[in-house]
């Protein structure tokens, strides 16, 4: 079972194991971490699910699509080149340790 970091803004870490399939927005609200919002339940129209992905697995996963670029001009903290939306970030085997780190404001 695949296990997802997620890196809290004050620092607090969780390790959250995870099932293939289920996007990493999914596995953050149904795990309590808040720091998530996901306002359209993972529809790519909100952009409430904003993650920094650790470097070292940027391009590990699948590319963005034009879709969740342009939402990503849109959220609320600043948008770095390591930007995703969470929704948008299906799990598979392949991405057991992932890392993620939360924004400090969705809206
Ligand atoms: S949950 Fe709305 S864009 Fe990801």
């Amino acid at each position: 079972m695949p296990t997802i970091i997620f890196n809290r803004p004050d620092n607090r870490s969780e390790r959250i194991d995870a099932s293939a399939g289920a996007s990493v927005m999914q596995v953050a609200t149904t795990h309590g971490v808040d720091e998530i919002v996901a306002e359209c339940g993972g529809n790519a129209m909100c952009a409430t699910c904003h993650v920094y992905v650790d470097e070292g697995w940027v391009a590990r996963l699948t590319p963005m699509s034009e879709e969740e670029d342009e939402l990503l001009h849109g959220v609320a903290a600043e948008r770095l080149p390591n930007s995703r939306l969470s929704c948008q970030i299906k799990i598979t085997p392949e991405l057991d340790g992932l890392v993620v780190r939360l924004p400090d404001r969705q809206i």
